[in-house]
């Protein structure tokens, strides 16, 4: 199957179009804020869209969500659209599910407070929590907070996970997010080439950062554990990619290619990260940058094997790029006009329940 190409621009010197050959294989976009990242990610979305691809959209600062649903429609998670990410309905294995929890809380508390560590203990406590919540088949984070109030354990590792439980519950809307009767499920949204944006707008930076985490953990498990005798393409697009970076993603960056599975990473700079997780951004096949300070430069310059002035100074919507098989300079192809579309506002009617008391039946009485 031919797989859609990358249109990123223009050749300066032959006005020719330039394509990334190889759409499945990772690419890192990277430049100033202002510079035409969002212009650019649209663009691609726009194409992926036109060849019927699956994507995925983790937006954090929802300012290209809205723009993206009008270019394809599909699934619409907001904090005001009543479509969950409930992680506790995955279909996957207790264990698994743990996994996803654990991995996503994990992520929140090292982006977010550094200098707390998720202790062994911690991760034991809602290990157990998340299990017997489970086992009793009541799957929301709700039970899993409550299970740890009521455990015996130290006090400081319990108020540890209770306080970031309770944060991230505290908002109704967040709530309905995160303990929602319904969830993504990654393998059927795939196989049927639908599409996921994750509007992060009005999410506090813990809150998307665990949003966020829930989608890549969900993909990650998805192609962990569910073997598949062809896996369909998707491509997953998330801006402010820094926030997300984990060991688990870099495990899917590692093998995108064997899952058909592309990453497109914003970011705005390398400040906020360290070594090594600069360097698992750098390690993908695709590289596109518009202008950066010299510092962030000079990290990508090394990459491309140019001077770092050369990116200091690109001219405005210009992109320094490096696919697997060439290097250049090209412009970025002008900005696709797209009337922003609201956001859906129905929210997703909940399945009733069906069962009734036994004892007891409301049903009015209808004389025959
Ligand atoms: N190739 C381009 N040609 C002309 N204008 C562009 C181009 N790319 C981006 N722009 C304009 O620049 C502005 C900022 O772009 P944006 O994509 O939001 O930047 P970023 O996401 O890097 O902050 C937008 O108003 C957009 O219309
Ligand atoms: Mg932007």
């Amino acid at each position: 199957m031919e797989l859609p190409r990358l249109k990123i621009g223009q050749d300066v010197a032959t006005l020719m179009p330039v394509y990334i050959k190889d759409r499945y294989t990772h690419c890192l976009l990277t430049g100033k804020s202002g510079g035409g990242k969002s212009t650019s990610l649209l663009g691609w979305w726009a194409e992926d869209n036109y060849y019927g691809n699956s994507k995925i959209l983790v937006d954090p600062s929802g300012t290209l969500s809205l723009l993206c649903y009008a270019i394809s429609g599909g699934n619409y998670v907001s904090m005001d659209n009543g479509i969950a990410l409930n992680p506790m309905l995955s279909p996957y294995e207790p264990s698994q599910i743990c996994d996803i929890v654990i991995e996503s809380v994990n992520q929140m508390v090292t982006q977010t407070s550094p200098n707390l560590p998720f202790t062994v203990k911690m991760v034991d406590m809602l290990d157990e929590a998340i299990k017997n919540s489970l086992k009793i088949n009541r799957r929301s984070l709700f039970c899993v907070l409550d299970y740890i109030k009521n455990m015996r354990g130290s006090a400081e590792t319990k108020d540890g996970i209770i306080a970031r439980l309770q944060y991230l519950l505290s908002d109704p809307k967040m709530e309905k997010l995160l303990c929602g009767k319904n969830s993504i499920e990654w393998g059927e949204l795939i196989d049927n080439k639908k599409t996921l944006i994750v509007d992060c707008f009005g999410m506090s930076r813990a809150k998307f950062v665990f949003t966020g985490s829930l989608v890549t953990n969900g993909l990650k498990n998805y192609f962990r554990f569910i073997r598949r005798k062809e896996y369909k393409p998707v491509s997953v697009f998330v801006d402010e990619f820094q926030n997300f970076v984990s060991p688990g993603v870099s495990e899917i960056l590692a093998e995108g290619r064997k899952y058909n599975i592309s990453f497109c990473m914003g970011t705005q700079s390398f400040a906020t990260m360290d070594d090594k997780m600069t360097k698992q951004m750098l390690n993908v096949g695709n590289i596109i940058t518009y202008k950066l300070a010299y510092r962030d430069a000079a990290i990508i310059a090394k990459e491309l094997d140019i001077e770092p002035q050369a990116i200091q100074y690109l001219e405005k919507y210009h992109v320094a790029y490096m696919t697997t098989k060439e290097r250049g300079i090209a412009k970025a192809p002008y900005p696709l006009f797209v009337k922003e579309k609201s956001a859906p506002t129905s929210v997703m009617v909940e399945p009733q329940r069906k069962s009734k008391p036994s004892w007891f039946t409301t049903e009015s009485y209808q004389p025959t």
